[in-house]
């Protein structure tokens, strides 16, 4: 089974980027984590992590997953409440997807409360920090098992 893990813009930053919010691990360690967890749960889930903050590269990487990925975790960050192009990668592929935060994006300032994405995923984890990504993974993987 193999998962596609998608992070947006500025989560490169993860570790110095607003701690209070976000939380004081990088991406890295976030990434091993989840790659730990996903062994515990089942030894043929298979992870591959990519972040950009470029759009076109996420769009890009959505359409490759076609075929290739049985499910992807995505943390489009800002790209979350702006963009209609990552929202329709999402439907243009037909895999079962789940959208990630860190932070409640609901308790935060009003232009963070709509997600394009959102209604194209099959669930959404936003405020447990890292282990938001573990709540999407275990979601996803009890999904297509
Ligand atoms: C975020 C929430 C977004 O509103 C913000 O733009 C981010 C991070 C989160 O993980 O909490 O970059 O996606």
């Amino acid at each position: 089974m193999k998962i596609l893990v998608i992070n947006g813009p500025n989560l490169n930053m993860l570790g110095t980027r607003e701690p209070e919010i976000y939380g004081t691990l990088t991406l890295e360690q976030i990434e091993d984590e989840l790659e730990k967890y996903a062994k515990e749960l089942d030894r043929a889930i298979e992870l591959e992590f990519f972040q950009s903050n470029s759009q076109g590269a996420i769009v890009d990487k959505i359409q490759s997953a076609h075929g290739e990925f049985d499910g992807i975790i995505i943390n489009p960050a800002a790209y979350t409440h702006t963009s209609l192009a990552i929202a329709d990668a999402i439907s243009s592929v037909n895999i079962k997807t789940v959208e990630v935060h860190l932070s409640n994006i609901y308790s935060r300032e009003d232009f963070r409360h709509n997600s394009y994405i959102a209604p194209k995923c099959i669930g959404q984890v936003a405020g447990f920090s890292a282990d938001s990504y573990k709540m999407a993974l275990y979601g996803l993987y009890c999904a297509i098992k």
